[in-house]
């Protein structure tokens, strides 16, 4: 299974999850540093301390990468680095990044960094977060201050990552950082990140003409479980998927979200041009794919806030399937379908991965890690993805996640995604049996089916 000429093969990270450092070099807090104090956020009450200590160790991991043969490494900055608590630019938070591009580009790695991986500066949370439109202009700002820094050596950029996740799981169900649990703030939120995106669209384009510039989606086939389950799939569809790709690739919100969210002001924060701004045009798209979601209209027996903003009856019924330590279903088809999906339905947009991947509980011995599961994972999905690419779509790369074992959010160091496993007590990094055969992918560009 060969995979076409100039496939750009990578993995990925995110700085809060595997920097570590977060009091070094004028870094100061990240929403996610605070939420992470707030007793019964992060499982285990872990941090982003130390993480993987990349911040001090960034040469290492990308000799490491080197001899995996990765061609790309997709990370991202960190805004509270480059602009701690959104104020001034700190030239030392700046300088990180550049050893790091300067450091890939030696190796012959091609830098692929996003700008916003959910670490928003604590204290413009403070000042409403992503709810107010004024966190969308301070986002261009950093943007610019990232990209006049880095955009001679860095060709390709990417906003956003998942904003999804920033809105719904952080504004909504709490969840995320900042924890709010407040579905009108939410749906404020999605338009202030697309905001945000869409003016450093233009910053970029203004700053490097010839740079790449997309965003990254997290995208799931919604399957209804049975007929009655139809308009919920749809509405879940709307709120994940449909709210950024219309407005981002259509220039407009979908009507029947924009019906859904009216009871939370949703349309009250969308001024003359916004659609304009946040519709300039995109050289890729970023698609993160993990799992689908299976869904029924029943009412689900868990009580407390809900990502599915207005949303009343829709639970997630068990399906028979292998699940990943996430408890996450693995289902690889739903990968060629959402290529597919976005080969009909938003036509003529390269499409890169930029996330693939699964946690599986590591068992390590004196051979390493043979992590059969998370290799055959990898596989089933490459397999997904060329079947993809074989019906016409034009995708152009895959980023496995992770690099290496880091922090994962809420669920904290226990979930295990990388192809390199870390011991958190020594830092020291062992590439698993699926880095072993995903190197051998990249240098092949093909898969022995
Ligand atoms: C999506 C996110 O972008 C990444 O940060 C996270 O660790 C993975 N999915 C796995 O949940």
């Amino acid at each position: 299974m060969v995979f076409p000429q100039g496939f750009l093969w990578g993995a990925a990270t995110a700085a809060f999850q595997i920097e570590g450092a977060t009091t070094v070099d004028g870094r100061t807090d990240s929403i996610w540093d605070a939420f992470c104090r707030v007793p019964g956020a992060v499982v285990g009450g872990d941090t982003g301390e130390p993480a993987a200590d990349h911040y001090r160790r960034f040469e290492q991991d990308v000799r490491m990468m080197a001899d995996l043969g990765l061609k790309s490494y997709r990370f991202s900055v960190a805004w509270p680095r480059v602009r701690p608590d959104g104020g001034a630019v700190n030239q030392a938070g700046l300088d990180f990044y550049r050893r790091l591009v300067d450091t890939l580009l030696d190796n012959d790695i091609l830098p692929w960094p996003t700008l916003y991986h959910w670490d928003l500066p604590q204290r413009l949370e403070e000042a409403g977060g992503w709810a107010v439109r004024d966190t969308a202009y301070r986002f261009a700002e950093y943007t610019a201050s990232v990209v006049a820094a880095l955009g001679d050596r860095v060709g390709t950029w990417t906003t956003l990552n998942e904003p999804w996740c920033s809105a719904f799981l952080g504004y909504a169900a709490g969840i995320h950082a900042p924890g709010r649990t407040d579905p009108a703030a939410a749906a404020a939120a999605v338009h202030h990140l697309l905001l945000g995106h869409g003016l450093a669209v233009g910053v970029i384009r203004e700053l490097v003409p010839s740079a790449q510039v997309g965003i990254t989606l997290n995208m799931y086939p919604i399957i209804a479980a049975d007929p009655e389950a139809s308009d919920v799939a749809r509405r879940l569809d709307g709120l994940q998927q449909r709210i950024f790709l219309d407005p981002l690739l259509r220039g407009s919100y979908p009507a029947d979200v924009v019906a859904d969210l009216a009871p939370y002001g949703f349309s009250e924060h969308v001024r003359d041009g916004d659609l304009r701004e946040i519709s300039a045009p995109i050289d890729m798209l970023g698609v993160n794919y993990y799992t689908e979601h299976y869904v029924s209209a029943s009412p689900n027996g868990a009580a407390g806030p809900s990502p599915w903003v207005g949303v009343e009856h829709v639970s997630f019924p068990r399906r028979d399937a292998q699940r990943t330590d996430m408890d996450w279903e693995v289902r690889p088809d739903g990968l060629t379908s959402v290529l597919l999906r976005l080969h009909e339905e938003y036509p003529r947009l390269p499409l890169y991965i930029t996330e693939n991947g699964a946690a599986f509980r590591d068992e390590v011995s004196g051979q390493g890690v043979e992590d059969a599961d998370r290799t055959s994972y990898l596989a089933s999905h490459l397999r997904a993805a060329h079947a993809a690419i074989a019906a016409g779509v034009d995708l152009r790369g895959y980023f496995c996640w992770s690099l290496m074992d880091n922090f994962e959010w809420a669920e904290g160091y226990a979930k295990r995604f990388g192809i390199v496993h870390v011991d958190y007590e020594t830092q020291v990094r062992t590439p698993k049996m699926s880095a072993r055969w995903f190197a051998r992918v990249a240098r092949d560009n093909a898969l022995v089916a």
